[in-house]
């Protein structure tokens, strides 16, 4: 029998990004709602991207069918089940209130939603979770503004906010305000930046909005000075190789900075980001790294360890997940 994936955290996952075409189509048609593709074919025909923005906007696109809190539970458990097959033991999900509230569904509609599927997932699919509240970063500072106060109300179900969309021409100095306040209110803070943004944007996430972590971060690697403050303190950075793939931010996977980063002493996991459109959950980023890079079973080992290190959990959950990872 083939062996059980190794126990990892899974820290840079969309829940949006999960939606499969099956369940887009079902959502769709229960709600009454056409979505601008005929069929899953073509649909699926659809999943070839140049850049963030092309994906980004296919994304946004098929979000047209989700709109009830059974929705949301819907799709948050479809992932949690498909999340442990892959042997993520804890999950971090990110959302996007703002998808959401601007076809007219209410945060609380989202945050419910969400939180019901992930309130169960310990004892249904043996996955801890916690909830990352992002800002669309084309979007207006006001309107991000605006979505942390609609969301004051469930914070106690909200470990941190992120910022995520197109990332080009937004930089993270934006929303210096906004992640002021959330820190303000005891929220941990990441960003994407680095992804297709300059290193310029990863300073500013860590000078500007204080964060925790930094998601993508790999064009870090053009800025020697950069690197050397990102292993000085540690930063952890959550890499996510088919999307970079997909996206076209490597033209090869054999291409990809992730040996690099790591000779380097970053500290630096592996996540699916959108799994849904880039072709595989978090084991499948692993299997495609080792096949692409022929990184070892100890480089491997090595980045699940990563993401528990990198993990929003207490310490003694985190010396036990990483004790699962020692004896796997
Ligand atoms: N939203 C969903 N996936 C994203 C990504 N890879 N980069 C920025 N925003 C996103
Ligand atoms: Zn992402």
């Amino acid at each position: 029998m083939a062996q059980a994936p190794v126990p990892k955290a899974e820290l840079h996952l969309h829940i949006e990004g999960t939606l499969e075409p099956g369940l887009a189509f079902a959502l769709a048609a229960r709600n009454g709602v056409e979505l601008p593709y005929a069929s899953e074919e073509e649909l699926r025909r659809a999943y070839s991207f140049t850049d963030l923005q092309s994906f980004l906007d296919l994304y946004y696109a098929l979000l047209a069918g989700l709109r009830t809190e059974d929705d949301f539970a819907e799709v948050a458990d479809a992932y949690l089940a498909r999340a442990a097959e892959q042997g993520v033991r804890h999950a971090e999900i990110f959302f996007d209130p703002q998808a959401h509230t601007s076809r007219g569904v209410p945060i609380g509609t989202v945050i419910e939603g969400l939180g019901r599927a992930l309130a169960k997932s310990e004892e249904t699919h043996g996955v801890s979770t916690r909830l990352i509240m992002c800002f669309l970063r084309d979007e207006s500072a006001e309107s991000a503004l605006a979505t942390f106060e609609a969301a004051r109300p469930y914070l106690d179900r909200i470990t941190a906010v992120g910022l995520d969309s197109a990332e080009v021409g937004h930089p993270p100095s934006k929303f210096t305000e906004v992640f002021a306040l959330a820190r303000e209110a005891g929220l941990k803070c990441v960003a994407h930046a680095g992804e297709e943004g300059p290193p310029a944007y990863v300073w500013e996430a860590l000078d500007l909005l204080g964060v925790d972590r930094v998601d993508h971060g790999v064009r870090c690697m053009e800025d020697r000075e950069l690197v050397d403050r990102l292993v000085a303190d540690q930063v952890p950075l959550t890499v996510c190789p088919l999307s970079n793939l997909q996206l076209k931010v490597v033209d090869d996977l054999a291409d990809h900075p992730l040996p690099a980063m790591l000779d380097a002493g970053l500290l630096v996991s592996l996540h699916s980001d959108d799994p849904a459109y880039f072709g595989g959950y978090a084991h499948d980023n692993f299997t495609a790294v080792r096949d692409a890079l022929g990184l070892d079973e100890e480089t491997l080992r090595t980045l699940a360890r990563n993401s528990f290190r990198s993990a929003f959990l207490d310490e003694e959950t985190r010396a036990a997940y990483l004790r699962e990872v020692d004896s796997h």
